[in-house]
């Protein structure tokens, strides 16, 4: 069996730099394991993964080598101490535009003037057995064409990075499963970030009787997806507020807000403002604040998700792989405790459930 897992990846932006980069960083520090999830699932190391085609739209990384994208304006994740990435011979190809290219967007970079190239054969010819989504937020148009070469056209797995609702579609689940193709998503809850945090707090307020009556969670940082968000960040609302407000017994309101602070670069800061009461119905207060390396946050999920991918190809599984999203998404099909999605995911890599 190839132990190499083929991927490609559309938008190489941050979250791929730091994927990228954070690969190279294990492979050249084989004995170094501080911040992965899990070193082995399955039998698959992160060094596993192999990227062997990428799409962008940005002339910087148009038609250069991946490990000369990676690192072209206006990308600015956490660089890894000590590490330099050789020239991979993958090429970035033009992709489609669609919705990928908004006015504020298009301030931090030139749009490539190359033709669009045919996604479908790229990945054919690549023999990526997975496709990344990772373009920005609210590009529906570009995801979902995405997502139609993976999951109808080259029928290879789809992971669902950002918040556009493709593995939460019943139309797409059941094309999944038609065509032998897994599908992990909708957007990427990240390793250690404020998503998981808020979800974590609720649930021990919740174990502990602590009655939420309202709560908010502001994030700021000075990447491209802040920018980004605060224009456009409808679905990202949607799938944080969802992750926590799905865990809840009963209403709450919820608010999450999102700004852009450009000398932070990638550098995301949560704050996390929650009001309840305890005993007697007497009020109770919550602040907390985490700082932490947005990118490189995401890219430690995702080095896990491409290897549940790859198990779900190996046994054949197709259509949502229900234990991995529930765990390393934010909008998974079906939300449960992070607990019981960690023990469900255990389960699928020892075989014990399907999906
Ligand atoms: N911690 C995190 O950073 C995190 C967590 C969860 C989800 N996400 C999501 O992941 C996605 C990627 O985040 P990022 O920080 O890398 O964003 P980014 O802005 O740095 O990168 C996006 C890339 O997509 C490219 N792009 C735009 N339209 C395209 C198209 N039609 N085809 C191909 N490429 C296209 C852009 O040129 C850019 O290089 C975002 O939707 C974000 O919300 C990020």
């Amino acid at each position: 069996m190839d132990k190499k897992i083929k991927v490609a990846i559309a938008g190489v932006g941050n979250c791929t730099q730091a994927l990228v980069s954070g690969i190279e960083y294990y492979r050249q520090n084989p004995d170094d394991t501080r911040g992965l999830m899990n070193v082995d699932i399955g039998g698959y190391k992160a060094t596993d993964i192999e990227i062997v085609a990428a799409f962008d739209i940005n002339a910087a990384k148009v038609g250069k080598d991946l490990s000369e994208a990676i690192f072209a304006e206006p990308n600015r994740a956490y660089k890894y101490a000590g590490i330099t990435i050789k020239p991979t011979g993958v090429i970035v190809k033009k992709g489609p535009v669609y919705d990928g290219n908004p006015p504020f967007l298009n301030e931090f970079y030139t749009l490539s003037d190359a033709p669009a190239c045919d996604v479908a054969q790229v990945l054919k010819d690549s023999g990526a057995e997975m496709l990344m989504n990772f373009i920005p937020t609210e590009s529906h148009e570009a995801a979902k064409f995405y997502a139609d070469v993976a999951i109808k056209q080259v029928k290879i797995g789809f992971i669902n990075g950002m918040p556009t609702l493709i593995v939460s579609d019943p139309e797409y689940q059941k094309i999944a499963v038609q065509n032998g193709v897994p599908l992990i998503g909708d957007d990427v809850k990240s390793q250690f970030g404020g998503t998981i945090i808020h979800r974590a707090l609720a649930t021990v307020m919740n174990d502990r009787g602590i009655h939420l009556s309202e709560t908010y969670q502001l994030n700021y940082a000075g990447n491209t997806d802040f920018a980004n968000l605060m224009a456009r960040g409808k679905s990202k609302h949607k799938t944080k507020q969802e992750a926590v407000t799905s865990l809840m017994p009963y209403p709450i309101t919820m608010s999450t807000g999102f700004t852009y602070v450009e000398l932070m670069k990638d550098r995301k800061t949560s704050i996390f403002w929650i009001n309840g009461s305890n005993f007697g119905n007497t009020p109770l207060h919550l602040e907390a604040k985490l700082e932490v390396e947005d990118s490189a946050n995401f890219a430690g999920v995702i080095a896990d998700m491409v290897r549940y991918m790859r198990i779900a190809l190996d046994r054949k599984v197709s259509g949502v792989l229900a234990s991995a999203c529930s765990f390393l998404t934010k909008h998974p099909p079906v939300q449960i405790p992070d607990g019981e999605a960690v023990l469900a995911v255990k389960e699928f890599v020892e075989g014990k459930r399907e999906r």
